[in-house]
């Protein structure tokens, strides 16, 4: 069967068949409802828009060159905007029409110098950073690229003035919202792995720096802040550093899954950014946390999405050619933290539905926060088939319920973004860019984040099938 083939039988992999096509600036027409007159900002969603190239499909669904789409709301209208990223490897590989660079899962065509005297690709693809003058497309192998706001132009990589060449800059960087300084982290392998801690003021300048050196080579994509608090789990992935050197096998096909060495946990003191404690406990898989607070007796309570192995990198691998067959499940877990002596007080699940992609507030960052909103995997799917995303979850911690919306019949989006209403602070809305296989259409959906029963709100027509996104971000006007 050929991979066109396979791709047919799926509903969500119509979404990627075909590269995402660049449009706009463009007014963008309303399906149905009204945009919310206190809903005026830009929403920015990253994600992999190439999977594809001279008839070769890279090997992972992380592996696609980074595309953006920008909605500007701004009076009950919506114009669009979606441009790649032209990072270095992008344009030439726009030039030579092949994919010749290395990925996370992907390696190039045989060309010996290819494979050993060429970069891994930095594909620019997993989430974006909004500053005061400038976007920044984030990825965790490599350096940032900064874009300009408006119209999405490439200005070209960026080191936040502090980046050396070998130090990266991860897709998951958290802003205090009080203080507004950026915390975010980098693993640099070598003979000894570390990981590099960063503290950037408001407009990214990174002022601050530590490493602190881990054991083994694993793989960190997310941490939270807690209060004073920043905290790391890493999971029993081990980089086999040797026949990664060799370039036999892709990076993501060298990563082992060692659950005798249980979960690092890691508890970093945000202010000079030095570890406080460390510890081990039983072994699970993450990439997303939810958000963390510092509770009144030191204690530090967080969420994160708990997978029981690393079988979801397996699945995603899958999802690059549409056809997935090995299930992977995440749940919302809630964990208890003694800060200065990493160890645990008290986990367990909160919703165990598969989900994944937590987000909150991001004025309730590093605070007690009221509701989680997930992406979730539709109660009518097929967990090894399916992608998560045909229904949107919001977590109540007063109550301790959650209440769920579906998108519909194989409808999915992209995971969930809050923005705050300017009108009214208690309202806030949930915005997804969502792909419909029964109609083959990608819309933007604004969604109640207070109250799901009042179903959409609005839904705005996209001139093109986007590719299912990653992360994205929220700029409000001022
Ligand atoms: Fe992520």
């Amino acid at each position: 069967m050929t991979t066109n083939a396979k791709l047919s039988e799926k509903t969500w992999s119509k979404a990627i068949e075909r590269p995402g096509v660049e449009f706009g600036p463009v007014p963008l027409s309303i399906i149905s409802g009204n945009i919310p007159s206190g809903l005026q900002g830009c929403f920015y969603c990253n994600g992999s828009g190439r999977l594809e190239r001279g008839e070769k499909r890279v090997g992972h669904l992380f592996d696609g060159d980074g595309a953006i789409l920008k909605i500007d709301l701004s009076n009950e209208t919506a114009n669009g905007i979606y441009r790649y990223v032209r990072t270095a490897e992008y344009l030439e590989e726009e030039r030579s029409g092949k994919l010749s660079f290395l990925g996370y899962g992907t390696m190039p065509s045989s060309s010996i110098w290819n494979r050993f005297f060429k970069p891994v690709k930095n594909v620019a693809n997993t989430s974006v950073l909004l500053l005061p003058d400038k976007l920044l497309a984030l990825w965790e192998g490599g350096h940032p690229y900064a874009l300009n706001l408006e119209n999405l132009d490439t200005i070209g990589i960026d080191n936040l003035y502090g980046l050396t060449p070998k130090l990266t800059y991860s897709a998951h960087p958290k802003q205090d919202p009080l203080s507004k300084r950026i915390y975010n982290f980098g693993l640099s392998y070598g003979k000894n792995t570390f990981l590099n801690i960063y503290c950037s003021d408001s407009t990214g300048r990174i002022v601050q720096k530590s490493a602190i050196k881990l054991g083994g080579a694993p793989i960190v994509h997310d941490f939270v802040l807690a209060g004073k608090y920043l905290i790391f789990l890493i999971s029993p992935v081990r980089l086999d550093i040797l026949p990664w050197l060799m370039k036999l096998k892709s990076f993501s096909e060298n990563l082992l899954w060692k659950p005798e060495l249980g979960t690092q946990i890691l508890v970093i003191d945000r202010d000079n950014l030095n570890l406080i404690s460390r510890d081990v406990t039983e072994p699970w898989f993450q990439w997303h946390f939810g958000n963390g607070y510092l509770d009144y007796d030191g204690s530090v309570v967080f969420d994160f999405v708990r997978y029981s192995d690393f079988k979801v990198n397996q699945y995603l691998r899958e999802a690059a050619t549409g056809y997935t067959h090995t299930p992977a499940k995440g749940e919302l877990y809630n964990m208890r933290l003694n800060p200065q002596t990493s160890k645990v007080i008290e986990i367990h699940c909160l919703f165990d539905r598969c989900c994944d992609f937590p987000t909150v507030n991001p004025n309730q960052v590093g605070q007690h926060w009221d509701y989680t909103y997930l992406s979730v995997l539709s109660s009518e799917a097929n967990i090894e088939k399916e992608i998560i995303g045909g229904e949107l979850a919001r977590f109540d911690y007063k109550t301790n319920t959650h209440s769920l919306i579906s998108l519909g019949k194989n409808v999915y989006g992209t995971p969930p973004i809050y923005a705050q209403d300017l009108n009214n602070p208690t309202d806030a809305w949930i915005l997804t860019v969502i792909f419909n296989s029964n109609i083959e259409q990608s819309e933007f959906w604004i969604l109640d984040a207070n109250n799901f029963n009042a179903g959409v709100i609005c839904r705005i027509a996209l001139p093109e099938i986007l590719p299912i996104g990653f992360h994205g971000a929220w700029n409000p006007k001022s």
